[in-house]
């Protein structure tokens, strides 16, 4: 996720795109830049770091002159936070300059063919592919050349256009990612979002996927694929700049679970081609993966979490062991680990201190390492063999929720590419599950939309001091995120259990009316679960179950029952998460509790 935004009219630029990129830093900080046309050539101005680099970079957009210009702040995907990876990117022939939020797909094969024609190329960007075919199909005709460009891609973008030949106009083109067009006088926008324009116009056209504008100071005009104009509708924002950049969400933890079907599809889609998993970005050969005879999984809180649900899913697609360990034990653990160990590291963070500790204690024991990270650049990033982004962007939030599920994202990727590899399932097998995975960010959006009750059972169970949270297998590992979630942000004490142990101990804890939040999704084990639901309603527990759609034989036994969408059972966390982290924020927001930023808790544990 990064942000853009574009300005044309009668006041200088600069000052103006760097409020906005100032507004929209929270969709990416590693780097940004600003272009503008001035005199018939176009100047870029760009940074590694924050805003404010920019801002003193370029002398609060002073040393930067002209009344035409575009914006951006990263969030790297493709290549490193650097000054020359940051946007804008210019063409070869210098006459256009550009900007872009989304991903390209297909950016290698397009890099090739660009590069046999003779373009040169800066940056490690996917983005840059863009200009240069802006260049190569500009005949004097810039609408032309966009449209043609954006026929070639394929993914996700918001893109922003200049042209030295036509200095006062902004072109823009949209599929898939946000972009908004501000209406002014005598001087309009673009933006990703309406936290960019609320200081200077409450007017906004919303472009749809596939449309394109040309921006002159005077005029929108809006264009479909031949080139057809589109007649807008002129918005009114009603929201405040707060509102705005939470996506009108009160919290930026909900606007995040929200974002998780689009998050969990941004990070396999670009790695499934034509029905084979592509891990571009590793060097997994059979024979490597032969050669291993153990795979070992470190991180910490949810990050562990998301390890020890996919552990299910790799050892019985992959039938190799895999041990999780919490980062913090491991890396005084003196673990037996060697060259035969492949250590996979989650953290969203990528620079969580003993996730990072316990890397280099295993790496110094010969383990391979493959680092699930989701901001590119990062130490733990850096310091694996291999890094696997996670395209989740920002997570703002403390309590992460779309960094937990792009985790499952690429863990379900990699436990389906090695048993492909290695011959542990299947192609009929392989097919099935990979047209399941595919299915689930779709699955994901339908249990965000059909849980609306959850704020209903919030109200109900919010007013407790203590919960449960039990399943097994699977239903065990996301009743340990599940609970976490809880507890860290409704301070409400919030214990896992796996359910076939209560009986060794915890169920003398269960009283009249304490909740205990019952995860039975999975069938092969439903009757077992169900004689644990059995055990702590006979002790007077009130039962919150959570299942898949059409098991009814749960009803009889729980108090109250949470419907989930069905599917494959080694995917089953990526949905079955959604409405524990809706509970957990409902929970937390009738308790009054400061949820995006909960006591004694940060985004980043960079210390021991
Ligand atoms: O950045 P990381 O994924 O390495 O962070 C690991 C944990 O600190 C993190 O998952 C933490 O448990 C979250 N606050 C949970 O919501």
């Amino acid at each position: 996720m990064c942000g853009i935004v574009g300005y044309t009219g009668v006041q200088g630029a600069s000052p103006i795109l760097l409020e906005g990129l100032k507004k929209l830093e929270y969709r990416g900080y590693d780097s940004a830049g600003i272009a503008l046309v001035n005199d018939g050539t176009i100047s870029i101005a760009k940074v590694t770091g924050r805003i404010a680099n920019l801002c003193e970079k370029t002398n609060d957009g002073k040393d930067y002159p002209g009344t035409t210009g575009i914006g951006h702040t990263r969030w790297a995907t493709h290549g490193a936070p650097s000054d020359t990876n940051a946007h804008p990117h210019m063409s070869n022939d210098g006459r256009f300059a550009i900007v872009h939020n989304g991903i390209i797909e297909n950016y290698m094969s397009l890099h090739d063919e660009l590069t046999a024609k003779g373009y040169h190329f800066e940056s490690e960007t996917d983005t840059e592919v863009i200009v240069h075919l802006l260049e190569m199909y500009y005949k004097g005709d810039i609408r032309k050349a966009v449209i043609k460009t954006s026929a070639r891609l394929q993914g996700s973008y918001a893109l922003g256009v200049i042209c030295a030949d036509d200095p006062d106009k902004l072109y823009v083109a949209r599929e898939a990612s946000p972009l908004i067009l501000g209406v002014g006088v005598g001087e309009n926008f673009f933006a990703s979002d309406v936290t960019a324009l609320v200081s200077y116009t409450r007017n906004a056209i919303y472009l749809e996927d596939g449309e394109f504008a040309e921006i002159s100071p005077e005029e929108i005009k809006v264009f479909d694929v031949a080139l057809q104009p589109v007649n807008k509708k002129i918005s009114r924002i009603v929201w405040d700049i707060q509102a705005a950049e939470k996506g009108g969400y009160e919290h930026f933890m909900l606007k995040e679970i929200m974002e998780q079907p689009r998050a969990f599809k941004a990070t396999i889609a670009p790695r499934i081609k034509e029905g084979e998993i592509v891990l571009d970005e590793t060097d997994l050969s059979k024979e490597y993966l032969e050669s291993v005879n153990k795979i070992v999984i470190t991180a910490c809180g949810s990050a562990y979490y998301a390890g020890c649900a996919a552990k299910y899913t790799i050892e019985k697609l992959c039938r190799v062991p895999v041990i999780t360990e919490l980062a913090s034990e491991l890396r005084y653990a003196d673990p037996l680990i060697d060259e035969h160990t492949l250590l996979i590291v989650l953290s969203q963070s990528g620079e969580t201190a003993d996730t990072i500790a316990a890397m280099k204690e295993c790496k110094s024991r010969g383990a391979k390492t493959i680092a699930i990270v989701n901001v590119v650049g990062s130490t733990i990033a850096k310091l694996a063999d291999h890094a696997l982004y996670t395209w989740a962007g920002p997570e703002i939030a403390v309590a992460t929720t779309k960094g937990y599920t792009t985790q499952l994202a690429v863990l379900y990727l990699f436990s389906l590419y090695t048993a492909k590899k290695i011959g542990s399932i299947s192609d009929e097998e392989f097919n099935r599950l990979l047209t399941a995975l595919k299915a689930l960010p779709k699955k994901i959006q339908e249990t965000i939309d059909t849980n609306s009750k959850i704020h209903q059972l919030a109200i109900k169970y919010y007013d407790n001091k203590s919960m449960f949270f039990i399943g097994r297998n699977t239903d065990y590992a996301i009743a340990l995120e599940g609970a976490l979630k809880m507890k860290e942000i409704s301070y409400i004490h919030a214990e896992s259990y796996a359910a076939g142990e209560l009986k060794h101990g915890t169920i003398a804890l269960i009283e009249e009316h304490r909740p205990v939040v019952a995860l039975c999704y999975n069938e092969k084990i439903m009757e077992k679960t169900l004689s644990n639901i059995v055990e702590v309603k006979a002790r007077g527990a009130d039962v919150l179950a959570l299942t898949y759609k059409g098991n009814h034989q749960i009803v009889s036994v729980a108090n109250d029952v949470i419907y989930v969408p069905k599917v494959d059972t080694l995917f089953s966390a990526a949905v079955e998460i959604i409405p524990l982290q809706m509970l957990a924020y409902y929970v937390a927001k009738l308790n009054e509790c400061d949820i995006d930023k909960p006591k004694n808790l940060a985004k980043s544990v960079t210390v021991e």
